[in-house]
């Protein structure tokens, strides 16, 4: 087997965080992940296509923390499925579920998915929503919002409206609109190396550091387009603190109405939010957001935060 290649700032970065078990770590990146998908109640109910691949011979687990989720157990190809050309599944990683699970947006609000392509999380928002209310899914990059715009469309979503924008520029618009807000920042993509090793080869402080930059910007936009009351779920599929702990105790820094929310998912195995990292402190309610490494379910590897807004602010 062919062995990632790892730069030697991410060899660096990866012995600085203690909790994480480098080795199983390692090993995870040389393998896929395990399948899984999302049954689309959209288009129809979870029982009957549930019995069609079955009748397929597709083998099937339920994801405990997703509502609609299930493991593919067999070797099957569920993207030559008519089933998935059909919009009933989409494939999307056991992980990657949860912040819109965090988020659980609910029929008759005002949604806004600020990183929305290709829509994974967009098309999983508006089943939640059941076609009630509105969901707004910008990206900034055209050629992803194509694919994202074929996805909703495959899912049968009639009310979502798509945006192209730099969503640092989106509370211009829509200042104190949204009653649920998803920022899905681009990031540096340590959890999902099995997918992309070049993630692996190509990591540097620097990119990280950066990167941390333009998500701060995010996350302050996204919180400032929430209505008094609302949540914001900050996620990425990356490992770095610089990206994850750092934006969040940034962000609640710059916004004393800010309050993080703990987050619990039944069956997710979780770890705490870094109070410290290279010697620099971070507040203590960073313990509310969460970690998920990739090895603990063979499946991607993401951070999250609940963040509410709790009263007018800056
Ligand atoms: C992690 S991906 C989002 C994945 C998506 N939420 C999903 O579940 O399918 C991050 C996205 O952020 C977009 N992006 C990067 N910079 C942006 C910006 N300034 N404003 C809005 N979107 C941006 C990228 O084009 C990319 O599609």
């Amino acid at each position: 087997m062919n062995s990632i290649k790892m730069s030697e700032d991410l060899k660096n970065l990866l012995y600085s965080i203690p909790e994480i078990d480098v080795e199983s770590l390692l090993g995870s990146y040389q393998k896929p992940m395990r399948e899984s998908i999302r049954i689309n109640t959209l288009k129809a109910r979870e029982e009957d296509v549930l019995y069609m691949l079955k009748e397929k011979g597709v083998e099937l687990e339920k994801i405990p923390w997703a509502r609609y989720g299930y493991w593919v157990l067999n070797d099957v190809n569920i993207s030559n499925t008519i089933e998935h050309m059909l919009g009933l599944v989409y494939i999307q990683g056991a992980v990657s579920m949860a912040p819109v699970e965090v988020l659980s947006p609910k029929p008759g609000e005002l949604v806004l998915d600020l990183c929305a392509a290709p829509g994974s999380k967009t098309t999983q928002i508006a089943q939640f929503m059941q076609g009630e209310g509105v969901i707004v899914a910008n990206d900034v990059n055209l050629k992803r919002i194509r694919a994202l715009s074929s996805n909703v469309q495959r899912c049968g979503i009639i009310n979502c409206i798509i945006t192209q924008a730099d969503g640092r520029r989106f509370p211009l618009w829509a200042k104190g609109f949204f009653d649920k807000v998803l920022v899905d920042a681009p990031c540096t993509s340590l959890g999902i190396v099995s997918k992309d090793w070049g993630a692996a080869k190509k990591w540097s402080f620097r990119a990280s550091e950066r990167l941390s930059k333009l998500q701060l910007s995010l996350a302050i936009s996204g919180f400032e387009c929430l209505k008094v009351g609302g949540t914001m779920v900050y996620a990425t599929c990356t490992l770095s603190p610089q990206e994850n702990e750092w934006v969040i105790d940034r962000l609640i820094a710059s916004k004393p109405n800010a309050r993080l929310e703990s987050i619990n998912l039944e069956g997710l195995k979780m770890k705490k939010g870094l109070l410290e990292w290279q010697h620099e402190k971070f507040n203590p309610e960073i313990e509310r957001c969460v970690r998920v490494y990739p090895y603990e379910h063979e499946a991607e590897g993401f951070f999250m935060a609940k963040i509410v807004k709790e009263s007018d602010g800056p």
